[in-house]
């Protein structure tokens, strides 16, 4: 019927006053013309890996929505919910082989004899999580960069996502650090590339994001070192141009890892003794904050600051003897008492994450873990911690097992990215790669229609 109505007359003038073509000759060079784009495309997909978009190039960017996803999640909040024992969760997800976890979060080989805590799978009293898709979210940031920024648990987010996201490549061998480095603590910066999709996921290890100096001349004993919080870390001339950035700051934000040790605190090239810690940690997220206006794109780069991630020592310390070896399984939500008030360091994080909104940056956001890691006593490595720790070590009971707690994170970070429709705007030369052994004419198509 809509053939028909494509070969009136009326419709095809410029063909018409020709000679040669008749309405038949017409349809027969369109239906040539469209089968050889079919076949060609099945052709070029049969040679290269699968590129879903090349399958349907015609309204493959519909399936990565721009805005809302159907059914908003914006407006649901992830961060309230309840574990809930899923055994189907776990086989869907990665193992202890990824080869991109540190020896210290393989808590199995470890020795770590339960295996419940992979088994709970967070659920929003509102709405679900989508379900982590590892293709999806690698095509949706093709030729891109992700960086994570901050102390070791935002390390253990970050190898979690590398583990998500290599389950969704066949072969392990394309995706390798960029410097040949191996995946360890020791290392302050590592950046995985996938190959295949030209992206590059990178850590840097800056516990307190601003720089730690020597004390100024003249400085009195007790200061050993300066933290300058009007002056970011070097490695943030790094960040600029990422289009996610994930900072994980807060936790070395206390008495025992500034003050205590001698670690003071330095603005305007002065040391002032009398600064508190949660007041010099507000200091630096404002650093921060200027130097995010100043190098990143408030339309394109998206920038999550992760909230606290509980820790779980019982009878005492992480240097007193604490233990959480004993946890194996999570509160439930009824007996889970919420902290009387929120941690500071959330409340200044997330005030931040306010003020840059209302500042005009539209991608930022505030990733809010600490009540759903909270109730996750039993995720810890313990005693199980990387081989040839001894065995008097302290417990490890605020890193994460992997596969564990961070996946949810992850999960969560997936979520905000889908509702606000995120995708790289920069597919153009990926697309070009995916069809590299097409023939030049499907390309042509290829851009025009992207
Ligand atoms: C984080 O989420 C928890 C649980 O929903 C909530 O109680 C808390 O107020 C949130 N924190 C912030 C700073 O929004
Ligand atoms: C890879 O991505 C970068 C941008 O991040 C881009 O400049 C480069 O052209 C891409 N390479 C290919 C082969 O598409
Ligand atoms: C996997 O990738 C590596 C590096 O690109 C390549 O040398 C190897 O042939 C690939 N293996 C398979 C089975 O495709
Ligand atoms: C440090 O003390 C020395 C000796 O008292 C003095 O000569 C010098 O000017 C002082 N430096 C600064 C920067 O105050
Ligand atoms: C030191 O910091 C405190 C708290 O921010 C502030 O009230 C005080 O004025 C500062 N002192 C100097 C000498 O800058």
């Amino acid at each position: 019927m809509d053939l028909r109505q494509e070969t009136q007359p009326q419709k095809l003038s410029p063909f018409y006053i020709l000679p040669f073509p008749t309405k038949k000759d017409v349809v027969y060079v369109l239906i040539l013309f469209i089968s050889l784009i079919i076949t060609s495309i099945v052709f070029c997909n049969l040679v290269t890996p699968f590129y879903p978009h090349l399958l349907l190039p015609f309204s493959f960017s519909k399936t990565l929505p721009d805005t809302q996803l159907p059914g908003s999640t914006n407006t649901c909040d992830y961060s309230n919910g309840k574990w809930v024992w899923d055994e189907s969760y776990s086989n869907q997800k990665y193992t202890e082989d990824c080869p991109f976890l540190d020896p210290g979060f393989r808590c199995h080989r470890n020795g770590r004899r339960d295996v419940g805590y992979v088994n709970w799978r967070w659920q929003p009293h509102e709405c679900d999580l989508p379900r982590f898709d590892a293709r999806d979210f690698l095509e949706r940031s093709r030729n891109g960069r992700i960086v994570f920024a901050g102390d070791s648990i935002g390390r253990n987010q970050w190898e979690s996502l590398l583990c998500m996201l290599s389950h969704g490549v066949s072969n392990l061998s394309t995706i390798y650090e960029e410097n040949g480095n191996p995946i360890t603590k020791h290392k302050g910066f590592l950046s995985i590339r996938f190959h295949d999709y030209n992206l590059t996921i990178q850590y840097y290890r800056v516990p307190f994001l601003v720089v730690i100096d020597d004390p100024p001349e003249n400085s009195s004993e007790e200061v050993r070192r300066a933290i300058r919080v009007d002056k970011l870390h070097k490695f943030s001339s790094k960040w600029a141009g990422a289009d996610i950035l994930v900072f994980s700051a807060g936790h070395w934000w206390n008495h025992d890892k500034t003050l205590k040790m001698g670690w003071y605190f330095q603005e305007k090239g002065t040391l002032n003794m009398t600064m508190g810690v949660m007041e010099a940690f507000a200091k630096s997220l404002e650093t921060l904050k200027s130097w995010a206006f100043k190098n990143l794109d408030p339309e394109k780069g998206y920038i999550f600051f992760r909230s606290y991630s509980p820790v779980h020592y019982k009878g005492g310390e992480w240097n007193t003897g604490g233990q959480c070896d004993r946890s194996t399984a999570p509160e439930t939500e009824y007996n889970y008492m919420k902290p009387e008030s929120e941690p500071l360091n959330n409340q200044i994080i997330s005030n931040l994450v306010k003020e840059m909104e209302i500042g005009g940056h539209n991608k930022v956001h505030f990733l809010n873990v600490t009540y759903l890691t909270g109730m996750r006593k039993d995720g810890h490595p313990s005693r199980y911690r990387e081989p040839g720790t001894p065995s008097k070590a302290p417990q490890d009971c605020s890193h994460w097992c992997l596969p564990g707690v961070p996946d949810t994170w992850n999960e969560l970070l997936y979520g905000q990215l889908l509702s606000s429709g995120f995708k790289t705007r920069r597919r153009m030369h990926a697309d070009k790669e995916g069809v590299g052994r097409c023939p030049q004419w499907v390309k042509i198509i290829y851009v025009i229609w992207d």
